[in-house]
Parts: C-alpha cells; sequence; structure tokens
C-alpha cells in the first residue's frame, strides 16, 4: 500500500521534486512543511510538529487509532499487499503490463533505434543469448511511445501508473518513466516480472533508476537473477555479487549461481532466502565498498541470520555448514569485468573467499589504530558487540584470536578488554551516507530487525535495565510491530516485575504484538552478567539512535536535492532546528563517548 494514496486520501498532496509536500495535517500552517517521500514510505513534518514516521505511523495519528485497529484498518484496505501477493489480480494485471513493456523495449533495441545500443553491449562483452535470456532492452527516448503502445493494448492510466512504468508530471499527464535508457527486467523468484532496473547510456544520473518502490517492487525483498540461479545455488551455494552486470556476466560464463544485490544492504528477507537453499553464500565485494557501513550491516545481518535459525538444506547435503564468506575483488576492478577476462580467475576468486567472521575482524583493525594503545583499544571496543552476538563457544573464540593476533597483542588481554563494562558501550561506527534500507511493507511479517530485536528482548527480559533505557525513544524503531512493543513497555511504567510487565505489553492481544512476543521469547539471548547488560544495552540503543539520525538525515537530503529547490521562507527555521538537533545529538554521544573513556 503505497504511502502517497494513503496520505492523499486525507490531505492534498502537491508534487514537489522528488517528494510531495502539503500543510501538515498535524499542526497550524502557512506554508507547507509536510513531506511525504514515496521512495523511503516515509512521512515528516519539519515544521512545528517535527514528527514522522511511516504509513501505519500516519494512519494512527490521523485517524487517532490504536496500533491494532489502524493496522486492520489498512490490512482490510489493503488485502492486495498481502502475502499471496503472486496471486492477487491487481498485481497479475501489473505483472501482464510489465511483460508488454519487457517486449516493446527488446523490440526498440533490435530496431534502427536501438543499433548504438547493441554496439555499446557488444562492447561490454555481452552476447545474443545472455540478452536474450535476461530480457535486456532499451526504453524510447520520446517519452510517450511506450505509454501509447500499452494504451492501444487496452490498460487503462491508473493500471499503468500502479505497474510504475508511467509517471505523472508536473502537467498531471502520465509520461514513460523511463526514457533512453538500457532497461533491465527484474523477476522475483518465482519468475514474475515486477520491474525495471534502467541503466542510463549518456552518464545522466542516477545511472540506476528503478521501478518505483512499492508493494509489487520491493528492493528488500528481490534478489536479481534468483529466478535463473535457484537450481544452482541449491546445488553450488549462492554467490552475491553488486551489479546487474556483474550477475548476467557470470551467468553468461556459466557460473549460474549468481545473484545480485540490488543496490542496498542485504535484507534479512533476503538472507531468509538464499539460507532456505543452502548453507553456503559467498558476497563478493568491491574493494570500496568493503569498508563501507553499508557492507558491514549487511554483513551483520547475514552472520546475525546464520548464526540463529539452523540450516535446513532439503537439496543435496543435509548437513550444509552455515558458511557466510566475502570475496574482496582486486582494486578497481568488479566481477563482470574479472569474467569476461579470465572465467578460472573468477573461479579462484570464489574458492579463495574468507569467513564473513574472519573479513568483519580485519575491516575493523585495517581501518583502525593498531599500534597505539588507545588505538587498540578502540579496535576491540568496536568488535565487542560483533563478538558478543557470535553464537558458539568456538566462533567466539576464533574471533578473539584473530583480534588479539591482528593487534598484535596477548588473548587473555583482548578477552579482560572485551569483558570491562566501557567497551561494548564506546563502540562506534564511522557515519555513512547510504540511507538505510527502507522496510517498506508494513506487512512484511517475515522480515526481521535483529537490532530491535536484540534490544526488545533485554528489555522485556531484564526490568533493571528501565533505568538505562531513558534516550530510547519509539521512533527509533523502524518495525511497527516493535515500536508498539516498546510503547506498550513504556506505558506498563516502573515498578512491575517481568512476568507483570509481559502481560501488560500483551494485554488486549493484537495478533502482531502476540506473535512477536512468541518470537522475543523464543529466540536464544546470550547469557551476559548484570554489567555487561547494561553496556550491551546501551550499545544497542546507540546503534538504534543513530540509524534513526541517519533516516531523518537522508530524509532531508533528498527533501533538498529536489529540482528547482523550493524552501519556502518560513521553512529555513525548520531546516535549523533539525541540523540543530542532529549537531546536539553528534555532540551528545560524543560526549559520552568521552566521559566514558577520560
Ligand atoms: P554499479 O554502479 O556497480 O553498476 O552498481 P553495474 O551493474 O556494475 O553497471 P555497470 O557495470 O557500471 O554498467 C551496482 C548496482 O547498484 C544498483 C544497481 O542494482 C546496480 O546494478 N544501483 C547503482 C542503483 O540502484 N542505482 C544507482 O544509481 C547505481
Ligand atoms: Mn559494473
Amino acid at each position: 500500500m503505497d504511502i502517497v494514496d494513503v496520505v492523499s486520501q486525507r490531505v492534498p498532496l502537491q508534487r514537489s521534486g522528488n517528494s510531495y509536500k502539503a500543510n501538515c495535517p498535524f499542526h497550524q500552517e502557512k506554508t507547507p512543511s509536510f513531506h511525504v517521500f514515496p521512495d523511503r514510505q516515509s512521512w515528516r513534518c519539519f515544521g512545528a510538529c517535527a514528527t514522522g514516521g511511516d504509513v501505519l505511523s500516519f494512519v494512527m495519528r490521523a485517524e487517532g487509532l490504536e496500533f491494532g485497529d489502524a493496522l486492520r484498518q489498512m490490512a482490510q484496505q489493503a488485502g492486495v499487499t498481502l502475502p499471496q501477493r503472486g496471486q492477487n489480480p491487481q498485481n497479475q494485471v501489473a505483472h501482464k503490463i510489465n511483460e508488454d513493456t519487457r517486449a516493446y523495449f527488446q523490440r526498440t533495441l533490435a530496431s534502427a533505434q536501438g543499433s548504438s545500443t547493441r554496439e555499446y553491449l557488444e562492447q561490454r562483452g555481452l552476447d545474443k543469448q545472455a540478452i536474450e535470456a535476461f530480457g535486456i532492452g532499451l526504453s524510447p527516448s520520446d517519452g510517450e511511445s511506450l505509454k501509447n503502445h500499452l494504451v492501444r493494448e487496452g490498460y487503462s492510466q491508473e493500471e499503468l501508473a500502479s505497474a510504475g512504468v508511467v509517471r505523472a508530471g508536473d502537467d498531471n499527464v502520465n509520461h514513460d518513466l523511463f526514457r533512453g535508457r538500457l532497461m533491465f527486467p527484474i523477476r522475483d523468484a518465482h519468475g514474475n516480472l515486477v520491474g525495471f532496473g534502467a541503466r542510463s547510456l549518456d552518464g545522466s544520473e542516477p545511472k540506476y533508476l528503478n521501478s518505483p518502490q512499492g508493494a509489487l517492487f520491493d528492493k528488500s525483498r528481490l534478489l536479481y537473477g534468483m529466478d535463473r540461479a535457484r537450481t544452482d545455488v541449491r546445488k553450488e551455494g549462492a554467490v552475491i555479487v553488486e551489479g546487474y552486470m556483474d550477475a548476467i556476466a557470470a551467468h553468461q560464463a556459466g557460473f549460474k549461481n549468481v545473484v545480485a544485490q540490488m543496490g542496498t544492504a542485504l535484507t534479512e528477507f533476503q538472507v531468509d532466502e538464499i539460507r532456505r537453499l543452502t548453507g553456503k553464500m559467498t558476497m563478493a565485494l568491491d574493494q570500496d565498498a568493503a569498508g563501507q557501513a553499508a557492507t558491514l550491516r549487511s554483513l551483520d545481518v547475514v552472520l546475525d541470520n546464520f548464526r540463529t535459525k539452523t540450516v535446513s538444506n532439503q537439496g543435496s547435503s543435509s548437513t550444509a555448514e552455515a558458511d557466510p564468506r566475502i570475496i574482496v575483488m582486486p582494486p578497481g576492478q568488479d566481477p563482470d569485468e574479472v569474467i569476461h577476462r579470465s572465467p578460472s580467475d573468477w573461479t579462484k576468486l570464489v574458492e579463495s573467499a574468507i569467513p564473513a567472521v574472519t573479513f568483519r575482524i580485519n575491516a575493523i583493525t585495517s581501518q583502525g589504530d593498531t599500534t597505539s594503545p588507545e588505538g587498540k583499544a578502540k579496535c576491540v571496543a568496536e568488535a565487542a558487540p560483533f563478538i558478543h552476538l557470535l553464537g558458539s563457544g568456538i566462533q567466539q573464540a576464533n574471533a578473539v584470536e584473530l583480534l588479539a593476533n591482528n593487534l598484535d597483542v596477548p588473548i587473555d588481554t583482548v578477552k579482560a578488554a572485551l569483558s570491562r563494562p566501557s567497551v561494548a558501550r564506546r563502540a562506534r561506527r564511522p557515519e555513512q551516507q547510504r540511507p538505510a534500507a527502507s522496510t517498506a511493507s508494513p506487512f512484511a511479517r517475515l522480515d526481521h530487525d535483529p537490532m530491535e530485536e536484540h534490544c526488545l528482548q533485554l528489555l522485556l527480559g531484564f526490568p533493571d535495565l528501565r533505568e538505562a533505557a531513558d534516550g530510547l525513544r519509539s521512533e527509533f524503531f523502524q518495525r511497527h510491530e516493535n515500536k508498539e512493543v516498546f510503547t506498550r513497555w513504556l506505558d506498563a511504567g516502573p515498578g512491575m516485575g517481568k512476568d507483570e510487565t509481559l502481560a501488560a505489553v500483551r494485554r488486549n492481544g493484537d495478533d502482531a504484538v502476540t506473535g512477536q512476543l512468541d518470537l522475543l521469547s523464543e529466540k536464544p539471548l546470550i547469557a551476559l552478567d548484570a554489567t555487561k547488560r547494561v553496556a550491551s544495552f546501551l550499545e544497542v540503543v546507540s546503534r538504534l539512535e543513530e540509524r534513526n539520525l541517519r533516516s531523518l538525515k537522508s530524509e532531508e537530503v533528498i527533501r533538498f536535492a529536489e529540482s528547482p529547490p523550493d524552501i519556502e521562507d518560513g521553512e529555513h527555521d525548520d531546516i535549523l532546528r533539525l541540523n540543530q538537533q542532529f549537531k546536539k545529538n553528534e555532540g551528545l554521544r560524543r560526549g559520552q563517548a568521552q566521559e566514558i573513556s577520560g
């Protein structure tokens, strides 16, 4: 259910660059400071109320509904977006529109219009079979001909718009979304054509334009090429590359167990999908990405997923070892180039992949200062949350040993440092620019957020953490059921025992909340003593806060990247206020770190 649709039923939205704006429905104002971001499926008031959230929190506020009621109301309206979405008629039409669109783009590529693009593909080393197999095409550059074609085929404007192949311009008339771009059809794991990736051919930005994010095309649930790779993934394990071009090159060369990420950090859903097929997964990272926070975040998802869920491989080997690995690509090269140059080099690279745990530790020590005692302490602090999360004794012991080796200190010293309560709290990751992967669907029940869950597990398990939870706010939770669990926990107030609190949170038993509580109580929690518990909790709170700030920041960035920029006078104050909030929070965090280390 698209947030723009939901909000515009209640508030008259005006398009403004990449977002929509309106006078805020939640406070009185004369210039609009309420924005809706379709890409992120979020809304925010940059004005007096300075709040925001996702589609569900909007409905809750606008209708004054409780979580459970809002969820029910939306489920009713949305029937369409719920689990069996492959079957619902609206999606079937969209899939059909996409298939017609794909065929049209393929014909365009084959026509006179496509000659230079065909040359380009040849230059990039793609052969006819691969181009055909992946359905690669070209979108006409005039901005109208696809729409006209599809209208002649009998589709309505609404159908075309909801399939995401056209978009209303400033003139309120639909135009082709993709123009003059190389088109990659994107299928879900069942082969349904859910959208397109569109590469610019003239250097214009963005390099890739993808179908609009929504229930139909949900990047957080797609792995490019999975429909073709499934069988081989089951047999040989999965190899994950970053780009569409990399995946196609791999398949062309006969490496058919390769899928591509969708330009975002891996999500729990994607990792789940792979893990159901195989315990063996290898991620190819380009050198630049290898140290980036988005990559490390993917890794945390992978490691946590592989740690907490047993691998059941119904395929060839029933006891496949959970074995996530990393290939760091040679500088300046991507799989696409390596594969075209020498398939056997690629095979060697895949075979030389290192365990993800090793990579994770090495990433920390190679970026940090490993010479001074303070630098070493910092590395340990940064590795601490991750090492605490490692499940098995052996894995943890190996990680500690590697860390000690890299830092050139005795293992016992590292162990001692790891158990100091201040260490986990001090651990900080560098800020990064990429926005967090959005959790678009409010009904994405299969999706998890390990960090939020860990936080709630601690809160529910240990009433004495209530004091330490001062800085934790409901907007730090992105998943509704977690947010709701937290709000109810807050409402329950202090002075109650563990079981009483749980009962209060469970109260009227909304399915979403009950289900989440069951899940939280089933998930194993690493036994920590009271001081470590507080440290681990504070760490997770601070990570949730950082994530929230990053997400606010990226909304702000989208908001001000609008062309033409149309910031109204009154809004300057709001912007200043938001930026001050960031500064203040950053200062607080830094202050906190100093206070502990000093
Ligand atoms: P790359 O820039 O590595 O693209 O981005 P590529 O597929 O290798 O393409 P070539 O080789 O330059 O032609 C990796 C992936 O990140 C996503 C796409 O999924 C892309 O395949 N991406 C990248 C976007 O979604 N948007 C962008 O603007 C850039
Ligand atoms: Mn590339």
